[in-house]
């Protein structure tokens, strides 16, 4: 079987807790607590290679987004094979702290030894408010267009896109 090390980063209540957790126990709560430190979660997802089923299992970190707890992340981001950097897409903020995740993972980490993939969540709340959105889609899709980047628009809440992103991740790191 196949292990791939994933992490989770970004702003603190963007959804990080809220991703891992539906990809996971197919849950979602509506208050949840904000992380401490880390948390650990694993799931396998199954890929078809030509026919062949090939089963690969994802060790995921959860990293707190609390200021505090930024210098915890190099533990958790060194040696992973994948970051999904997460957003919100109703606070415009959270996409300028993504945006230093990015820098530093490939700083430290480089861009070739990581696949990064550039998660704005909470599609659910613009979905229903078209007014609550303050980034743009094409604006976010444009900066991971130059930042060489996988892109999408996720919603924890309900499920929106989230198996198809740890799909996506599980093929890219297959291949390669
Ligand atoms: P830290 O652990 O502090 O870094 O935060 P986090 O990024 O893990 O955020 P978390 O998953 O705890 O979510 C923060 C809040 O946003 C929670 O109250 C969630 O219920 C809510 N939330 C997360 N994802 C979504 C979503 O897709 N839609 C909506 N409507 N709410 C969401
Ligand atoms: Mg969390």
């Amino acid at each position: 079987m196949l292990q791939f090390k994933l992490v989770l980063l970004g702003d603190s209540s963007v959804g990080k807790s809220s991703i891992v957790n539906r990809f996971v126990k197919d849950s979602f709560e509506d208050l949840r607590e904000s992380t401490i430190g880390a948390a650990f979660l694993s799931q396998t997802i199954k890929l078809n290679d030509n026919g062949k089923e090939v089963i690969v299992k994802f060790e995921i970190w959860d990293t707190a987004g609390q200021e505090r707890y930024k210098s915890l992340a190099p533990m958790y981001y060194r040696n992973a094979n994948a970051a999904l950097v997460v957003y919100d897409i109703t606070e415009l903020d959270s996409l300028n702290k993504a945006k230093t995740w990015v820098e530093e993972l490939k700083n430290k980490v480089g861009d070739d030894n990581i696949v990064i993939y550039l998660v704005g969540n909470k599609l659910d709340v613009c979905e229903k408010d078209s007014s609550k959105r303050l980034v743009s889609l094409e604006g976010a899709k444009e900066y991971a267009k130059e930042q060489g980047l996988l892109f999408i628009e996720t919603s924890a809440k309900t499920g929106a896109n989230i198996k198809e992103t740890f799909q996506e991740i599980g093929e890219k790191l297959y291949d390669i």
